[in-house]
């Protein structure tokens, strides 16, 4: 593991002001006080199982109510409720229609232009039975993998939901992936149709969907795929493969609007997601459908105090696991009103988020805090754009995920967007958890910027050290769940030993589930701060990527002898990607080089996509190595940040090296 190297300021680790969730808040809560809060642990840590078995009967509706709660015989497999019988969709929509929800506003689509669609309980039901039974006309069935490569769309919410109502296990793909990115995941999916639309719709641009799935398709190997379903959204040109490809519209015109649930396992496997580890290709994360939707709609309540006449608006993308967990699953799980959003947080200004606060009536507000940076930083430059322009007297609540928030930008937020009105719960949570783990509850926790405080009821979280031993409070450590929870990762889809491994490693004794992060307990407190990956894992504006997945994608270009690729703080990004280049040709200088420098940026935005763009490329003749070969990283860290070498560095073997690579392109 590579070193944790923590910015104490940065993280929040000296931060003393504390914030009380606002006594009106408190009143009116799920869990009310932190008296409230102790005793959902309590119970959890007296009868673990009790406590999971009594939440998953009063939140989730079963077709065959489950006898085994969990089974820990196959461990790490863990099985949660499998003798139960449900069904996602039906958890979502069905059980709205029985309990007075119908009429209700589900979604609320915001597109990109200002353009509003209101979209109830009934109609969303209607469409996704439509989609559902339009998928089965083409022969898809349980256990299928569909792959969904959407822009933020009703459609998109609506494809999720139809594979879930069928038994289809959807892997969604993020719109900003390549090509090869998407073929990757088809392949490895082995998936049999791909739902995409003609182009998404961005800032007032249009750009291609569908033209990349082509793409992807041709690049071979995805010989399982036999239907394109393609949503109509821009009516851009695009190709039309006959017999491959189809229109929604045409698809699922004559469906009928109702479509029986299939009924699945609690086990069966509801969606695969693809995230980013310290080696190697992209791991698809594999989620349960009702350990996951368990926590998701749970977490809705507790952690957002979902009320029924709440607006919830989640910026993130249906792409991530912020999208899936609170978009596609637990506010509809909950019968909530959420704000569909397609379009950019700057477009057709920096006050878009505010603004469409105002016009919904927005009350919940869920964002990353790359966003809450760049927005800062905006209104800073044009004082129209500020938050206090803007109406924002519906919010109640604020939520920051995918990235430690830095003090400055939680009082910021505090301040400005919730008028010192609202708390904010700074939720840390991971693809493979399923939902939050860490995180204040509004109407219990006092708050501490920087810190997303602690564990949800039912959540072991601890931090040891590399040997698994508990740390005491106050000293750093590798965070870590000592029990399983419903909502965890079950395995990574085929690859049950690179799950093992990578989530439950034999150095901690095989049984604690590692999240990846290092962090710290406060001495007083016990609250939490998550301090950073202490794998090769970058978090940039809460896109997670792996280093080594930049590195090949570099050296796969054959003008590229040698790559290494590491983090370094930004104030907006929170971290930004930096790669130190040693190509097949003499080291380019000048001119030259800042032209093969935006080649090579261009190269990795079409291998992976336009995220793995490194912000900087540094050429040298060679990499920092011992003698021994290996690149040595923290040398190249210290280097990416412009600060200098303080470190031992007489096991290097080229010295004179670090001097070239101290400049960027
Ligand atoms: O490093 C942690 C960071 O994001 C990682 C998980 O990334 P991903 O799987 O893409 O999921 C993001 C959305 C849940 C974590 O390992 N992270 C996420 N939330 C926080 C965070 N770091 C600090 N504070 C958070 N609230």
């Amino acid at each position: 593991m590579a070193e944790n190297e923590t910015n104490q300021e940065n993280h929040g680790l000296q931060e003393h002001r504390v914030f009380p969730p606002p006594s009106g808040f408190a009143a009116n809560a799920a869990i009310s006080g932190m008296e409230a809060y102790d005793k959902l642990c309590q119970e959890a840590a007296s009868d673990y199982e009790g406590f999971w078995a009594r939440l998953a009967r009063e939140h989730l509706d079963w077709q065959t109510p489950f006898t085994n709660t969990l089974d820990e015989s196959d461990a790490p497999f863990y099985k949660w409720f499998a003798d139960g019988q449900l069904n996602a969709s039906y958890n979502c929509l069905d059980r709205n229609l029985l309990n007075g929800n119908a009429e209700k506003t589900a979604i609320v689509f915001e597109a990109d232009d200002g353009a509003t669609t209101n979209v109830t309980y009934r109609d969303l039901h209607q469409r996704v039975c439509k989609f559902a039974n339009g998928l089965k006309s083409r022969g898809i069935k349980k256990g299928d993998r569909v792959i969904i490569y959407m822009s933020m769309s009703v459609e998109g919410v609506a494809a999720m939901q139809a594979c879930a109502r069928i038994g289809a296990t959807h892997s969604v793909v993020f719109g900003g992936f390549s090509a090869k990115s998407l073929q990757e995941r088809i392949i490895d999916a082995g998936a049999v149709a791909i739902i995409t639309a003609d182009e998404q719709q961005r800032g007032g641009k249009s750009l291609p969907l569908k033209a990349i799935v082509d793409e992807a398709l041709a690049m071979g190997g995805c010989d399982t795929v036999r239907d394109v379903i393609v949503y109509q959204r821009t009516k851009g040109n695009i190709a039309f493969t006959e017999g491959r490809d189809i229109w929604l519209h045409d698809l699922v015109g004559s469906q009928s609007t109702e479509c029986e649930p299939e009924w699945v396992e609690a086990e069966h496997p509801l969606f695969i997601l693809y995230t980013s580890g310290s080696t190697g290709t992209p791991k698809g994360v594999q989620h349960s459908t009702g350990g996951y939707l368990l926590w998701a709609a749970l977490t809705m309540k507790w952690t957002f105090d979902i009320k029924p006449n709440d607006v919830f608006w989640c910026t993130a993308d249906i792409g991530w696991v912020t999208g899936h967990s609170y978009i596609a699953y637990g506010p509809l799980a909950v019968g909530a009103t959420q704000v569909v959003f397609e379009g950019v947080p700057t477009f057709p200004t920096a006050g878009r988020f505010w603004d469409t606060i105002a016009k919904h009536k927005v009350s919940i507000f869920y964002t990353a805090p790359t966003a809450i940076r760049s927005l800062i930083k905006a209104s800073d430059v044009d004082e129209k754009v500020h938050p206090k322009n803007y109406d924002l007297s519906s919010l109640r609540l604020l939520g920051s995920v995918g990235e430690p928030i830095n003090p400055e930008a939680w009082m910021w937020y505090y301040k400005n967007v919730g008028q010192e009105r609202c708390p904010i719960v700074d939720t840390f949570w991971q693809t493979e958890t399923g939902g939050h783990m860490i995180t204040p509850l509004p109407g219990a926790t006092p708050m501490v910027p920087g810190s997303c405080t602690l564990p949800l009821p039912g959540i072991m979280a601890a931090i040891v050290d590399e040997a698994g031993a508990d740390v005491p409070n106050g000293q750093g450590g590798i965070l870590v769940v000592k029990r399983p929870w419903p909502s965890m990762i079950r395995t990574i889809w085929n690859n049950p030993e690179r799950f093992r491994t990578s989530y439950f490693p034999e150095e901690l004794g095989g049984k604690y589930y590692l999240a990846g992060d290092g962090a710290i307990r406060n001495k007083d407190t016990g609250y939490f701060t998550i301090t950073g990956r202490i794998d090769d894992v970058l978090n940039v504006s809460g896109h997670r990527m792996g280093t080594m997945e930049i590195e090949s994608a570099l050296v796969a270009n054959p003008i590229v002898a040698e790559a290494a690729v590491v983090g370094k703080p930004d104030d907006t990004t929170g971290e930004a990607i930096c790669a130190f280049v040693v190509l097949k040709q003499a080291r380019p200088t000048g001119e030259e080089a800042k032209k093969l420098a935006l080649e090579l940026r261009n190269w990795v935005g079409k291998e992976i996509g336009p995220i793995a763009k490194p912000k900087e490329i540094r050429f040298g003749d060679n990499l920092p190595k011992t003698r021994s070969g290996k690149i040595m990283r923290r040398l190249l860290r210290v280097l990416a940040k412009g600060e200098t070498i303080t470190q031992d560095i007489s096991t290097l073997e080229n010295p004179a090296i670090l001097d070239q690579l101290k400049e960027s392109a």
